[in-house]
Formats: C-alpha cells, structure tokens, sequence
C-alpha cells in the first residue's frame, strides 16, 4: 500500500455503498407505489395521490444514481492509488454493469413520463437486476474489506 493515502479512504466506498442500498430499497419502495398510484382502483388512486411518489421517486432515484456513479469510481480510484492497477475481478465488473444499469435505466425517464410502456418496463427489469446485483456486490465487497483489514 502506498504510505501516503490514510487507511480510512478504505472504509469511504464500503460505508456510502452500504446507505445506496438502503436508499436503492426506498428507491423501490416509492416505485411501486407510483406503479399503484397510476394503476390503482379510483379509491386507492384518491388515498395515495398526496404522497407525490413519482416526485419523490424520481427524486431519490436521481441521488442513487449520482452516489453509485462517484462511489463506484471512487472505488476504482482508491484500489489504484493503493495497488497501482485495477483487479479486474468480479467487484469490479459487476459493479461497472450495476452502474451502467442504473445509467441507463434513468435515461428512460422522459420516455417513461410520456407514457411509453416498453420504457416502463425496461426500467423496472433494469433496477430490479440492479438491485439483485447489489446483495451479491455487498458479499464480494465485504470480502475485499476483510482483505484489505487482514493485510493491513
Ligand atoms: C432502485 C432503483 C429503481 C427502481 C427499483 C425503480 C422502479 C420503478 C418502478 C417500479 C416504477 C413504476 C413503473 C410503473 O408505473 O409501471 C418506476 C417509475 C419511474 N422511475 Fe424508477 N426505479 C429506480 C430508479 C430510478 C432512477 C435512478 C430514476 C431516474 C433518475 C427513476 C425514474 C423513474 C421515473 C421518471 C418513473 C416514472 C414515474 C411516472 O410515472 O411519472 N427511477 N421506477
Ligand atoms: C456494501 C457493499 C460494498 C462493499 C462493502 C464494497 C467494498 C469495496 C472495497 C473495500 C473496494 C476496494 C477499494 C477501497 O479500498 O475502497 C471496492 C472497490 C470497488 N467497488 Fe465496491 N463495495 C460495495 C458495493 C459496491 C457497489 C454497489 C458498486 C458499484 C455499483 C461497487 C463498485 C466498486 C468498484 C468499481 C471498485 C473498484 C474495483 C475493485 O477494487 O474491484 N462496489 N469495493
């Protein structure tokens, strides 16, 4: 490890992917409640209207997305300022498909507020992966924590 970067850089990426996925979670959470506010019977649609879902999904969904960009490269900057290269391993490949399923997934927005179906359903099915990605990502990252902890 080089001496100059302090050890508890190690521990910035670890702890920020562990609050996106609480708020990939919320994220999903308002969702589905969009999902149910737009197909919902008259009765439910009047209950849930004033708890702006699609506002605030949008919302947190646009904060997931800007954190999982920059936490994910900030990953691959602190694993080359220690290591002097990248492992190309399965944390970092599927973290860059996690990020560019999110990316690319948001890009449908304009889409998705037109109404447009075959939006819809790609976003869903994308975020979805993402976030199984993500349980199987907290595993091979924790992994690398205990790595980094025991060489240190
Ligand atoms: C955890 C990740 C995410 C999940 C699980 C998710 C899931 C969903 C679901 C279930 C819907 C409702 C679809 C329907 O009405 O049939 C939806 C709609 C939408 N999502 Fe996401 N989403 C995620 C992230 C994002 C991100 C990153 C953005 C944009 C930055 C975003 C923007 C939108 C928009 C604009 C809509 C349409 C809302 C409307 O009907 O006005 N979502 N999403
Ligand atoms: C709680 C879950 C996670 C843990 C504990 C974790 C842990 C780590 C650790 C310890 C590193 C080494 C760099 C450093 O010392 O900071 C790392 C690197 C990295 N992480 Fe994560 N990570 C998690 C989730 C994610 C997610 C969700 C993504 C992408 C969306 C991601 C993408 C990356 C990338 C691209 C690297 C650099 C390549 C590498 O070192 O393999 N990580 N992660």
């Amino acid at each position: 490890m080089l001496a100059t970067l302090p050890f508890s850089l190690n521990f910035v990426h670890p702890l920020l992917m562990g609050l996106l996925l609480a708020m990939g979670g919320y994220a999903m959470f308002l969702g589905i409640k969009t999902k149910k506010v737009r197909t919902g019977t008259a009765e439910q649609r009047k209950a849930l209207l004033p708890g702006k879902f699609a506002q605030r999904h949008y919302f947190w969904g646009s904060m997931l997305l800007a954190l999982m960009v920059f936490g994910s490269l900030g990953g691959m900057a602190v694993t080359y300022l220690n290591n002097g290269k990248l492992f190309v391993g399965p944390h970092l490949l599927v973290g860059l498909a996690m990020t560019g399923m999110i990316a690319g997934a948001a890009s449908l927005s304009p889409l998705m507020q037109r109404g447009n179906v075959i939006a819809r359903k790609v976003h869903v099915g994308l975020n979805m992966g993402m976030l199984t990605l993500f349980l199987w990502q907290v595993v091979s990252g924790l992994q690398i924590v205990n790595k980094i902890w025991t060489n240190s």
